[in-house]
């Protein structure tokens, strides 16, 4: 590294300290001014709170249980088939429905509607729920999760981009109706 005429070198390295600093400090502002800046943006919606859609009501006949299908709201190009999801959809008359997770309130695995005894049925360790959701048997603590749904222009929309968990607003779902579904 050649140092210019007119400049020692103890004042080169001062300025490579210089910028040093400063693309250090730079980059550590960087969290502290998002931090800032997030109440302003608070107000926008993330992406898992967008309202998904499930498809036309008429695929899901009053008095049936029905599979469906979604994509996660927040996936990434290399997610692939991961970030598609499935739901169950009990659609109770012409207005009310329930959407289940898919998911075992246990340990998570994919629960599956047997419309012969109207039980949800958990293949891992033996869960059973109601046809409403609530649980019947086996070791899950209580029933299955809830999306928040909607019906618009004959569309049957979600909200099901948060996973659900016991403090995730799928799980307090349940407790505005009249039950709670643990037995
Ligand atoms: S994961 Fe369903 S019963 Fe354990």
């Amino acid at each position: 590294m050649t140092v210019p005429e007119n400049m020692t070198r103890r004042a080169l390295l001062v300025k490579l300290g210089i910028l040093f600093n400063a693309c250090v400090g730079t980059l550590l502002a960087i969290p502290i001014v998002r931090y800032l800046i997030s109440p302003a943006v608070a107000g926008q919606k993330t992406p898992y709170q967008k309202w998904l859609a499930l498809g036309p009501l008429t695929q899901f006949p009053e008095g049936q249980t029905r599979f469906a299908t979604f994509t996660n709201p927040d996936i990434r190009p290399w997610d692939g088939k991961t970030a598609e999801s499935a739901c169950w959809v009990r659609r109770i008359d012409s207005d009310h429905l329930q959407v289940f997770a898919i998911n075992c309130a246990h340990l998570g695995c994919p629960v599956r509607w047997f419309p012969q005894s109207g039980l949800f049925l958990c293949p891992c360790h033996g869960g059973a729920y109601y046809e409403d959701g609530s649980r019947a048997s086996g070791p899950p603590e209580r029933g299955l999760f809830e999306y928040p749904y909607k019906i618009q222009d004959g569309n049957l929309l979600i909200q099901a981009g948060e996973l659900p968990t016991p403090g995730s607003p799928a799980a307090s779902l349940q407790t505005i109706g009249k039950k709670l579904p643990c037995a």
